[in-house]
């Protein structure tokens, strides 16, 4: 049976309330005024579902909201992106976790009320749609603390059913960095840390080593360098790309723009390099618009935009 679905994203859902301007809050009661309030699609699961769409591919995603307006919301921006949400579950005693934002330009803080970003386990998951998707991709790993302990049978049933499987780890609340994540490199075909977090999980300061210590466990890893770009390992392959210079307006999700655009070429065959290259541009691009999906490129616009590139 042809599988119905190139990428089934296992994930968190909450929208992201970005506030902009001279955010810093000031207690007291006392009441300031900011530049600007937008309601986006957040989560970084909800992002990297939304990025892949709009490359192309036929995304479903799966993750636990609440009966509430933030779910709501969540359920009706991913449709309107193309991604299909009949994975999703509605739990009507739990309320949708939100984002609070407050980005200065050259920096941000985040304030999050996780409610439902943790909810997702195993058995919530449809094993029809595991089963009928090319791809399996997880994102925030340590955030997702229901799911993780059921990914390692997650994952042996989507490489049985012939699908191939990704982790974003994302940054760890907890400060713990592991959790069951060294053993599911094993099962993970690709593994998508940022730098800082590519040296935590290993537990080594220098990051190329870092990144070929966690390859040795079996995956393909590219680290995300933010405006340093990329670098993809595998065995014995390494390669490296810069970020693409674009306006940037504001750099959530970044990441998970840069894991659709990884997937997407992993998914059409391309070789390591390109898939690096068209990753970095996806990330690069993200970051012309507020939130994590606004600046998300097509396919022809990544594509025109690596061509500009050095
Ligand atoms: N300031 C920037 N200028 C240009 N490109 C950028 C910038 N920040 C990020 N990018 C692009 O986005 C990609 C991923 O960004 P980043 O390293 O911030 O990932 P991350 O830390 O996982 O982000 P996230 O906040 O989404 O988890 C980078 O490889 C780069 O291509
Ligand atoms: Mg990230």
């Amino acid at each position: 049976m042809p599988a119905e679905f190139d990428l089934l994203v296992l994930g968190d859902a909450n929208p992201d309330l970005v506030l902009r301007g001279d955010v810093d809050p000031a207690f007291g009661q006392a009441e300031k005024l900011v530049d600007e309030a937008s309601l986006v699609v957040g989560g970084s699961g909800a992002i990297a579902a939304c990025g892949a769409a709009r490359l192309g591919l036929r995304v479903a995603f799966a993750a636990v909201v609440g009966d509430d307006g933030f779910g709501r919301f969540m359920l009706d921006e991913l449709a309107a992106r193309g991604v299909d949400t009949c994975g999703c579950v509605v739990d009507r005693h739990r309320p949708t976790g939100v984002s609070v934002i407050l980005s200065r330009g050259d920096d941000r803080a985040i304030l999050t009320a996780p409610g439902t970003i943790g909810d997702l386990r195993g058995e919530l998951v449809d094993r029809d749609l595991l089963r009928s998707s090319r791809h399996v991709h997880v994102s925030s790993y340590f955030l997702q603390r229901s799911l993780r302990p059921d990914l390692p049978e997650l994952f042996r049933e989507a490489h049985a059913a012939g699908a191939s499987t990704s982790v974003d780890p994302n940054w760890d609340p907890a400060g713990r960095w592991d959790g069951g994540l060294l053993e599911l490199l094993g099962q993970t075909d690709c593994f998508f840390p940022n730098s800082v977090e590519a040296r935590e999980i290993a537990g080594i300061d220098d990051v190329d080593v870092a990144a070929g210590v966690l390859a040795e466990r079996g995956a393909i890893v590219a680290v995300k360098f933010g405006q340093g770009g990329g670098l993809v390992m595998a065995g014995q392959e390494v390669a490296r790309s810069e970020s693409i210079a674009t306006d940037v307006v504001d750099t959530t999700g970044a990441g998970d723009s840069f894991d659709a655009g990884f997937l997407a070429g992993r998914l059409n065959g391309w070789p390591l390099a390109r898939c690096l290259r068209l990753a970095v541009a996806c990330g690069s691009l993200s970051t012309r618009a507020v939130g994590g999906t606004a600046g998300q490129p097509t396919m022809e616009e990544a594509l025109a935009a690596l061509e500009g590139a050095p």
